[in-house]
């Protein structure tokens, strides 16, 4: 098999190495447009982990460049002042071009033909005369961009500037600093590769970059300005540039690269053609390394399934840990590119945000890797070293006794609305669990307003005392407050209860709907029929009266439903409010009829109690809510006396196209949060302790709500006390002696494990 790859960078090269290893006959030829050692940028980080598969591909490479490394384990931060230090985090540096030069060596010693200072042109050509091409020609590559409507690229320039700088200063940490200037921030990405040089990667908005006049800024000019931004941590020492064959572009955007195919007939993209990971998270030249490993792993099977099939192999053995890692990255690369947004933060939360920024690392392993760090953060935001989820918190005169929250779930088990025994024994147990506040399911204002028959609602008599039951139950047995959340299913009523179809339609015994617009929520559900102004005012009065019952019935906060193509989230968001009056258009229209509801329920609702509203944070579709609209969204109702947003996404229309993953819906919270300056509540997706401790001291949410967790285990928040060690967290008396035999069994567990 003759492969040739275009480009010499880790990828091209490293592939190489692989396959003459395995496969000695195949001729491999690399053809690179840079001479040897003609290289931007300075190092290269690698994790131990990358370490051990680069052994196990290949362990002479992996020897040469472990000798070539420079250890180091804290991570300081410099920031307001204040320079906050946290360990164990492991990291080896290697400067670039020691790796390339490995790497060349290594390939030449093995029989690759490395044809240097050739700008490959003409792709189709060089494919007709191979018979594998690989392109690992980096973010820019002509190979992907020569088969585009094969690869079907997703190309996305970032928001911030960069510029690769080195120095001379040694440091003895991973350094990040962050300094404010007239027009923004600029932040210093810094670390040791060598005995003598560390990498200075300078980073700001483009806004600031502008402002600044650095896109005029010749390369002594940028180098005289981040010297004079940053001289009181250089300590005398110069900033370098080695970027002269980028012909004066020093300061680049990042582009944020994937493609929907990595590979077709006789092509295959590798490294940062087929995808790229933003540098804060240093794991570039890992992944194309790793694409290597994958790559040469799979051509194994050439003979026997044929090339097609080993190419397709190898794009489903990457593709999924890459997403992981670009997942992690676009956190990562926002959380840069808002560093004002978390500059509000005080310095611990500040930095406690950034350690924690791509979600990949959460509380207990930032513990495992610095207790003394976790400890401090700990006694920091509980005022005791106490884990984040047990810290008590206030909403007006309310007060929770822990951060957990059972997530309103619709059990579809009502009778006419009026809860039931089910809802006695749901409820009361969660409330028994150990969460600080409990919601009910949606609850319908009207009737008509339900979702489902099976609904739970606030719009009888009779709903009042079965409420109640429940309410005083769980205040009578358990610590737990109780939310009411009320809602109006509009355009997504009269459906089926969950379990005989999600948003079918029923076949018999249907309600008319009514809606912002007369548009169904999909092409199976009714057609709604737009609103009058007094319909609006019978459903606003509908709940205003459900808030008054909810207050006889004894519960501690409300919450308006506002999210998920419910009726007033179908004015909300523009895919379902079509109005031409001034309930529709701008997002100040559609925010009216909501906002009037609101009112009319926190008029009725005693102003010691807390009220909450959950949004739908996105729609998941071009042209629907995004993150900038949630912060005005949540702007408006803490206008109206809103303590907390609730903060999901999504369900407002069948089109959405939802970014799942783990937390997939908390950074909506972050932003909300320290944008507007309102509590908010994170929910989606969270399901350990580690998530929901680093979720809270982060800053990112100040409650972090569990739905589907809590189905499968309503004493969801005790097993966390007891897994934390945390004893202080309140069984109910009847159960003590299940807690002690259960803190008795992990102790045992853990000891067993050190
Ligand atoms: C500021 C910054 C900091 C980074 N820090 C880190 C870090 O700390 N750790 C980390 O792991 N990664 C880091 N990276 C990412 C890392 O540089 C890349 O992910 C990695 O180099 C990808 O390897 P590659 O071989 O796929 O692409 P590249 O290294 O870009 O190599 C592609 C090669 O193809 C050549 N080429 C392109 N077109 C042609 C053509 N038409 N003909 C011939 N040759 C061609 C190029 O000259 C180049 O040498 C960083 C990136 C940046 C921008
Ligand atoms: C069975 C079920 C019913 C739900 N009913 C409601 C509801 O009545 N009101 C609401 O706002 N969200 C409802 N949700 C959404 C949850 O509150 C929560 O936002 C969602 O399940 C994501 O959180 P999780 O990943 O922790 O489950 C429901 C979710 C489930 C699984």
């Amino acid at each position: 098999m003759r492969v040739t790859c275009i480009g010499g960078g880790p990828a091209g090269l490293y592939l190489g190495i692989l396959i003459k290893a395995r496969f000695p006959s195949w001729p491999v030829r690399i053809v690179e447009r840079n001479r040897p050692l003609d290289t931007f940028g300075w190092g290269v980080v690698f994790s131990d982990a990358t370490l051990e598969n680069l052994r196990a591909a290949d362990e002479p490479t992996r020897r040469e460049i472990t000798q070539s490394f420079a250890h180091w384990d804290d991570i300081e931060i410099h920031f307001d002042g204040h320079t906050i230090r946290s360990g164990g985090h492991g990291f080896s540096g290697i400067s670039r071009k020691r790796l390339l030069s490995i790497l060349q060596q290594r390939a030449a010693e093995l029989g690759v033909e490395l044809n240097f200072q050739t700008d490959v042109g003409d792709i189709a050509a060089e494919r007709e005369r191979c018979d594998l091409l690989v392109g690992a020609d980096g973010a820019h590559s002509r190979v992907r961009q020569s088969f585009a409507d094969e690869f079907h690229p997703n190309l996305e320039p970032r928001r911030c500037r960069f510029v690769w700088l080195g120095t001379t200063l040694p440091l003895d940490a991973f350094t990040f600093i962050f300094e404010r200037t007239e027009h923004g921030w600029f932040t210093v990405h810094a670390y040791r590769f060598d005995e003598e040089l560390s990498t200075f990667i300078v980073e700001c908005r483009e806004e600031t970059w502008l402002a600044h006049g650095l896109d005029t800024a010749d390369t002594p000019q940028t180098i005289a300005f981040c010297e004079q931004l940053f001289e009181p941590y250089l300590h005398g020492h110069r900033l370098l540039s080695n970027s002269g064959h980028l012909r004066g572009r020093d300061w680049l955007n990042f582009m944020r690269v994937s493609n929907e195919r990595w590979s077709f007939d006789n092509v295959v993209l590798l490294g940062d053609a087929a995808h790229t990971a933003h540098f804060s998270v240093g794991s570039g030249t890992k992944l194309a390394m790793e694409d290597a490993i994958g790559l040469a792993d799979a051509l194994a099977g050439v003979e026997s399934a044929g090339l097609e099939k080993a190419l397709e192999q190898y794009e489903a053995g990457r593709k999924l840990e890459v997403l992981k890692l670009q997942n992690a990255a676009r956190n990562s690369t926002e959380w840069f590119e808002n560093v004002a947004r978390y500059a509000t933060l005080p310095p611990e939360q500040f930095a406690y945000s950034l350690l924690t920024r791509s979600q990949r690392i959460g509380h207990e392993n930032l513990r495992l890797r610095d207790t003394t760090y976790v400890d401090r953060i700990e006694r920091w935001f509980g005022g005791r070293a106490v884990p984040p989820m047990f810290v008590p918190f206030k909403l007006r005169e309310l007060e929770l006794q822990n951060r957990i929250v059972v997530s309103p779930m619709d059990m579809y088990s009502s009778v006419d609305g009026t809860p039931g025994d089910f809802h006695l024994v749901h409820l009361g147990t969660r409330a028994l669990g150990g969460a600080g506040l409990v919601f009910t399911e949606m609850t319908c204002v009207t009737r008509e307003g339900r979702i489902s028959p099976g609904c739970a609602g606030m719009y009888l008599p009779e709903h009042v005392p079965a409420w109640r039951r429940i309410v005083d139950f769980a205040h009578a047995s358990s610590r737990a407050k109780v939310c009411l959340q009320l809602g109006h299913s509009g355009p997504k009523g009269s459906t089926k209860l969950l379990w005989e179809g999600m948003d079918e339609p029923l076949d018999e015994g249907t309600w008319p709907l009514v809606a912002p617009s007369a548009i169904p929520y999909s092409s199976r559900n009714q057609v709604p029929a737009e609103l009058s102004r007094a319909e609006m005012d019978e459903i606003r009065d509908a709940f205003a009266r459900a808030a008054g019952m909810g207050f006889e019935a004894g519960f501690d906060m409300l919450e308006l439903h506002c999210a998920h193509g419910y009726l007033l989230s179908s004015f909300i968001t523009p895919l379902r409010n079509h109005r031409r009056d001034e309930y529709g258009g701008s997002l100040e229209n559609r925010l009216r009829y909501p906002l009037e509801v609101f009112r009319a329920m926190r008029a009725v609702w005693p102003a010691d109690r807390p009220m909450s509203v959950r949004i739908s944070a996105t729609d998941w579709v071009d042209g629907g809510v995004d993150g900038n609209d949630a912060v005005e969204i949540a702007r408006a109702f803490k206008g109206e006396g809103a303590d907390l947003i609730d903060v999901s996404a999504g369900q407002t229309t069948p089109d959405a196209k939802p970014v799942y993953g783990r937390m997939f819906q908390t950074p909506y919270s972050d932003k909300i949060r320290n944008e507007v300056g309102i509590a908010t509540m994170a929910v989606g997706n969270i399901t350990d302790v580690d998530q929901v401790d680093a979720i809270l001291a982060g800053g990112r949410a100040d409650l972090v709500a569990l739905g589907r967790p809590h189905l499968a285990d309503p004493f969801w928040t005790l097993h966390a006390a007891a897994e934390l060690g945390y004893e202080e967290a309140p069984w109910p008396v009847q159960y003590l002696s299940g807690k002690e035999q259960l803190e008795r069994l992990v102790a045992r567990a853990r000891e067993a494990a050190s």
